[in-house]
């Protein structure tokens, strides 16, 4: 979360059924994406997971009884509808779907819930029976009319022995959507193309070259963006990460793969940023067998990879281009060299010797330059927190002089 902003306020609504045991998970991401998270449980879910667990791992104490008069002077549910920036419920059952649908409010969560005027965002989770049946297909379009967000379930294995739709999506899924629904709108109408991780050049069928990145700063810039309401294409190397919700995503391999890929997006996109550690040579030949072992050395030609950002540049016709500069040394320096080389609105210099900065790591330590001469150094932070920063910064180059 970024430092100077006012904590986002979530109340969790958990009721009865055995998911219950992720919304225990979902709490931890949440207070560590920097949210506070007040616990509200139904009778039911009491008989899966203790209030205990959650008050431990939100730090305030769970509400469950409306008419508890420790629970209603220390809390009130009044305080609790009006506190909340966002409204979760997860997993909701069968039964608080059809009761949230029918108006009724006959316990402490229902009825915070009937209070409240915060966006309201609802993770189902059932049999799949159940959740087949017309009368709960019913209620959710009836919660979605209103404006309420639903999270589809997950396909796979259900505690029942059923397969099929029902899971409660992962706790990381939840989470990313509640950070979605927080976040301000300010991206809207922008079209971000945004490239991520490495490439790969082939040797011969089983060797290629490749470099560090893993590509998280590119899925962290398509994350936010997405979040702040923009749409977002991501032409992406060879990752371990999965790929954000909501974004058109493109895999690619060699440098040549991802030019072909970008240039295919660049005319419907509104802004470029090249996050990608894009290959800057690739080998003159590829054997099409395997390169045997041999006892004399062997030499290596390569020849450079086109600059795709270079291209855009001279291209660009009004978008911003973004572009990265990992660097070892003379860090502000190379990286003005290459705003202007590039004709780049923003360029996202990083010392890759640094401890906590550049490939492979959660986090990154970043000079951001634009093409006013303005430079900004940022403290350590994490690639979430950088991208949020970037667009801050992009936003800022937008306004009108
Ligand atoms: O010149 P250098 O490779 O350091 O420039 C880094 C920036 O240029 C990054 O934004 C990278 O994605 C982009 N780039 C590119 N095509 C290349 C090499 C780098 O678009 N062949």
């Amino acid at each position: 979360m970024t430092i100077g902003v006012k904590q986002p306020s979530i109340v969790l609504g958990v009721s009865g059924g055995i998911a219950c045991y992720k919304a225990v998970e979902l709490v931890r991401l949440l207070v560590k994406a920097g949210c506070s998270v007040q616990v509200i449980m139904t009778r039911s879910a009491m008989e899966f997971v203790t209030p205990l667990t959650f008050q431990t791992l939100s730090g305030h104490p769970v509400a469950s009884e409306t008419f508890n008069l420790t629970q209603e002077s220390e809390i009130g549910h009044i305080n609790l509808a009006d506190s909340a920036d966002l409204f979760v419920i997860a997993p909701a059952t069968a039964n608080i779907i059809g009761k949230i649908a029918n108006g009724i409010a006959d316990d402490l969560l229902t009825t915070v819930l009937m209070a409240t005027q915060a966006p309201l965002l609802i993770a189902p989770a059932m049999n799949i029976h159940m959740y087949e049946n017309p009368i709960l297909q019913e209620n959710l379009r009836k919660l979605r009319r209103v404006g309420y967000h639903l999270l589809e379930p997950a396909e796979g294995f259900l505690a029942c022995g059923y397969e099929g739709k029902g899971r409660l999506p992962d706790p990381e899924k939840i989470a990313e959507e509640v950070q979605r629904l927080l976040k301000p709108k300010d991206l809207i109408g922008e079209r971000f193309l945004i490239t991520a991780g490495p490439n790969r050049e082939p040797l011969d069928p089983v060797r290629y070259l490749s470099n560090r990145s893993s590509g998280k700063m590119g899925y962290a810039l398509a994350r936010a963006a997405l979040r702040r309401g923009a749409a977002v294409a991501l032409v992406t190397g060879p990752t371990a990460l999965a790929a954000p919700a909501g974004a058109r995503t493109t895999q690619v391999t060699t440098a040549a793969e991802m030019r072909a890929a970008v240039l295919k997006e660049f005319s419907t996109s509104t802004a470029v940023i090249m996050a990608a550690a894009v290959s800057d040579y690739r080998p003159v030949m590829r054997a099409d067998k395997k390169i045997k072992h041999g006892k004399y050395p062997i030499e290596l030609r390569l020849e450079p990879n086109p600059d795709i950002l270079k291209e855009l540049g001279a291209a660009k016709d009004g978008r911003l281009l973004i572009g990265f500069a990992a660097e070892t040394e003379a860090l502000t320096a190379n990286a003005a060299k290459k705003l202007t080389e590039k004709n780049l609105d923003m360029i996202v210099a990083n010392d890759v010797t640094q401890e906590g900065s550049g490939f492979d790591g959660d986090s990154n330590i970043a000079t951001i330059l634009d093409r006013t001469g303005a430079t900004c150094a940022l403290p350590l932070m994490s690639k979430d927190d950088l991208a949020d920063r970037i667009f801050d910064h992009f936003l800022e180059l937008k306004k009108p002089r």
